[in-house]
């Protein structure tokens, strides 16, 4: 029987808080959702106290997700404890997690507070959450800078006053495996009551060792990892959780361990957590990178064709890239789409599936084949969508090397049709200057990304957009055969998510 491995995801707390990664409350609900179908068994939510916003996000998903632990995090003091408790105590399993530091540079420089006082303070932290739940992890920020016997008693000390989980976080990225793992081994000796709980392991990837320092954990006795989505967190991230899965089930006759994860939904996931943050994986990424199933080298091509075996470790269907033999085009009908959607790891509702089938409609009308890429996309645009408060309803543009760039664009705002007309430095500026105008936003455009969603030469173009109004940033994203209407699609979508959210500020959410 191999060892299970809990996952613990915290995309949406350390990877949602890094630069560029933010989400509104239905994006964290979706990926939340999304995780659970992934078949991660606790959800780190957010940080209630950090914003009233967070809080919402978290009570939500707290309420919302039946099948794996909610966890929201709190500071080693009773507010934060409190208020985490309030915003997860509707779940089915809440889960308090609460931190304070054990290295002596942080003690020394951040908290400004002895050896024993922290002591005390991790468990007067531990005891509150207990009130609330006998679901309490405990965390000792940058435990690998710590003197190790003074982390061994502070995580004796909290198991005693009731943590039933310790976590050993990397925060710094610092460790290298081999010292990692005899770390794990040195706590399993030296903490007498280890028995009592699961040792976890949260490691940051600043030396890109993020993913070899969990496994050497696990291989060492931790029970539990800390991980995100494509690897997102803070600086240069968290250890990625696709990759710990497939490491575990490509090569579970070495570790003999495994984790609860329906590997096939892994690439839908971090298709999810591109979407919606704009971030892109690189493409040589493990696992989900564009690249990582393309063989280009013709010797590689030779073995493949002779046998799979050759050089392939695991198949793309395993991580649910799925290259279907059918390719969807305008014949195709509501049933092979919906069963196509299904193949790809998602699974919608009728009226969901209505939404992107009518939109599939028109696609296949101009474009013939529709790859997975385009049906991605579909979903990311009509499902997973926000309110509209402004639609583009009509865009015609003139451009050339000897006319000056022109655009007519006609909006609905909340249901009115507006038109205006203007000129730009080329067809996306004149595009953009009008829609500014008419939308009367103040809000800068912080970044103009274009992809081809697919290879053809009438393949998709992809906009990503950033833009900014009082520090406030959004990302917007647009998908057309017509790249000038991908823009504008991906500005408006900006748009409608910073009214949604300046709305949401207003209603205080
Ligand atoms: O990196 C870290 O130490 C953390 C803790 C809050 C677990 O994110
Ligand atoms: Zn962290």
């Amino acid at each position: 029987m191999s060892e299970r491995i809990f996952i613990f995801d915290t995309t949406l707390r350390d990877g949602e808080q890094s630069p560029g990664n933010t989400m509104n409350t239905p994006e964290k609900l979706r990926v939340a959702r999304q995780l659970e179908a992934l078949g991660v068994d606790i959800i780190e939510a957010g940080f209630p106290i950090a914003s009233d916003g967070d809080f919402e996000a978290v009570k939500l998903i707290a309420e919302t997700l039946k099948n794996c632990e909610v966890a929201g995090l709190a500071r080693a003091n009773n507010d934060d404890i409190d208020r985490a408790w309030e915003a997860i105590k509707n779940a089915q399993k809440p889960r308090i997690h609460t931190f304070i530091s054990t290295s002596d540079i942080h003690l020394k420089h951040q908290f400004k507070k002895t050896r024993d006082e922290i002591v005390t303070i991790a468990v007067n932290a531990v005891k509150r959450a207990k009130k609330h739940t006998p679901n309490v992890e405990f965390s000792a920020m940058d435990a690998t800078r710590s003197d190790w016997d003074y982390l061994c008693k502070v995580l004796a000390e909290v198991i005693d006053a009731g943590a039933i989980t310790v976590n050993v976080p990397d925060t710094v990225g610092y460790t290298v495996p081999a010292e990692f793992g005899e770390l794990i081994r040195y706590i399993k000796g030296n903490v007498q009551n280890i028995d009592k709980a699961i040792i976890s392991v949260h490691c940051h990837n600043d030396l890109g060792l993020g993913v070899a320092n969990s496994i050497a954990a696990i291989q060492n006795g931790a029970r539990q990892v800390e991980c995100t989505i494509n690897g997102i967190g803070e600086r240069a991230g968290n250890a990625s959780l696709e990759e710990i899965a497939m490491i575990l089930r490509t090569r579970k006759d070495y570790f003999d361990a495994d984790t609860r994860i329906v590997s096939e939904k892994i690439y839908p996931t971090s298709k999810l957590i591109t979407s919606i943050t704009g971030s892109s994986v690189q493409a040589n990424k493990a696992i989900v990178g564009a690249n990582a199933f393309a063989h280009e080298s013709g010797i590689h091509q030779d073995g493949l064709l002779k046998s799979k075996l050759t050089y392939e470790i695991m198949r793309p269907e395993s991580v649910g890239i799925t290259k279907s033999s059918l390719v969807l085009g305008k014949h195709s009908g509501r049933h092979a789409f919906r069963e196509r959607i299904e193949e790809m790891g998602y699974s919608f509702g009728d009226q969901e599936i209505n939404l992107a089938f009518k939109r599939f409609k028109t696609l296949s009308d101009v474009k013939k084949y529709v790859y997975d890429e385009d049906i991605e996309m579909i979903i990311m645009d009509e499902i997973y969508k926000i309110p509209e408060k402004f639609k583009l309803a009509y865009l015609n543009v003139t451009c050339g090397n000897n006319t000056v760039p022109t655009a007519t664009v006609r909006l609905e705002v909340d249901g009115t049709t507006y038109q205006e007309a203007g000129i730009g430095d080329g067809p996306v500026d004149a595009t953009y200057k009008i829609i500014k105008k008419m939308v009367k936003t103040t809000s800068k455009l912080l970044k103009f990304s274009v992809n081809s969603i697919t290879k053809d030469m009438d393949a998709q173009g992809e906009v990503f957009v950033k833009i900014e109004e009082k520090g406030q940033t959004v990302i917007g994203k647009g998908a057309d055969t017509d790249i000038i209407v991908a823009s504008a699609k991906a500005y408006i979508n900006a748009l409608n998510k910073l009214e949604y959210v300046k709305k949401r500020k207003n209603e205080g959410m």
